[in-house]
């Protein structure tokens, strides 16, 4: 029997990255998480080894990749907020740029030929059409999604010229929970819709904004293509056995390629906690295009990717169980 493999799962104490570990670890591969922990939890590491620090530390990228062969990095570690990325462009563009090539660099200078990208809808900007495929253009209108566009350019030419293979997985609005509660999204600030309902439903805030009303779809609120976070790590599973089995570098939409409004979110959220939600109709938010919806077709045929969780409920119930957790973990003891 092959040894198992060694992952570098940096953010692996993020959202996104911590749900990767969990399910690294239970597929018995050896997890290394690197994470700063500037916004990720190192109780979310529930696989392998935690190295706090920086993925640009030069030093510490050397020890962890000398103390043991690394076949694959995964990489979750960005700054994920549109709004401040066009407030403080030079923040994203250090981070979500300059120390990705630190350790695409480190990488390079260790042999470690696999990698992994968590790259987003925002590089495709305004829809020309729906659902999106991989060959829609590429016009992202805000400085996050210029980011990751660039590393996705980055590494065409490294693949060409070093040989490094990556996978670049552009997720839709990823969202969700373990499903047995044991891990969820703590964001602070958090800006994304499902936390925000949920958090106005369980009582930790006091109502939620809809930000517009007159889109052009059926009830006016913007869609947007929800994929629930289990899904999208089970890709990033397949991404890493079709780069350990020599297969190509590659760039996936990651969707369910239906789309729920607002609005619906919002009835769903109703529905199953049974609570009310308190709404405050605001303006559009800048920036927001009106469809954003997945075609994920590509991933299906070339990583068989099959996602396990595309019913919005089903969805909305995972998040709930966690948020009922958070809320519970942050009531005032009597
Ligand atoms: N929304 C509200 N009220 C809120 C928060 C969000 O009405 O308090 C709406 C937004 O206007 C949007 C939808 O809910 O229509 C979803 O918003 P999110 O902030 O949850 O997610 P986004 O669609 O803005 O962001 C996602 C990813 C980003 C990515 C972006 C691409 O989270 O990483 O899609 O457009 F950049």
């Amino acid at each position: 029997m092959s040894a198992p493999p060694t992952v570098l799962v940096v953010g692996g104490a993020g959202y996104i990255g911590s749900h990767m570990v969990w399910l690294l670890g239970q597929r018995g591969v050896n997890v290394v998480t690197l994470d700063d922990l500037s916004s990720g939890h190192a109780d979310a590491v529930t696989s392998g080894r935690l190295e706090r620090g920086d993925m640009a530390d030069r030093a510490l990228l050397d020890r962890i990749f000398s103390s043991q062969p690394v076949d694959a990095v995964m990489h979750f570690a960005s700054f994920i907020q549109v709004g401040e990325s066009v407030e403080q462009p030079a923040r994203y563009y250090r981070n979500n740029v300059l120390r990705t090539l630190d350790l695409l660099d480190a990488m390079r200078a260790h042999g470690v030929k696999h990698f992994i990208f968590s790259s987003t809808a925002a590089v495709f900007g305004e829809p020309a059409y729906t659902p999106i495929d991989e060959r829609h253009p590429q016009q992202p209108i805000n400085p996050y999604g210029r980011t990751k566009w660039m590393v996705e350019q980055v590494l065409a030419d490294y693949d060409r010229a070093y040989g490094l293979r990556s996978v670049c997985l552009r997720y839709f609005n990823a969202a969700g929970a373990h499903p047995d509660g044991l891990l969820g999204e703590r964001h602070d600030p958090e800006t994304h819709l499902i936390p925000l309902v949920l958090q106005a439903a369980s009582g930790r805030r006091a109502g939620i904004k809809v930000f517009g009303q007159d889109y052009d779809t059926p009830d006016g609120t913007c869609i947007r293509d929800y994929i629930h976070v289990m899904d999208l790590a089970e890709a990033h599973w397949l991404a890493l056995q079709r780069l350990l089995q020599g297969g190509a570098s590659g760039v996936f939409n990651l969707g369910n390629g239906g789309g729920y409004s607002v609005q619906q979110v919002i009835d769903v959220a109703r529905a199953h906690t049974g609570r009310e939600i308190a709404l405050e109709y605001a303006p559009r938010r800048p920036g927001d295009p009106a469809r954003l919806v997945a075609d994920a077709t590509l991933a299906r045929q070339e990583l068989g990717w099959v996602p396990q969780y595309p019913d919005l409920a089903t969805l909305v119930a995972h998040a709930w169980r966690w948020e009922q957790r958070c809320a519970s973990a942050s009531a005032p003891r009597t």
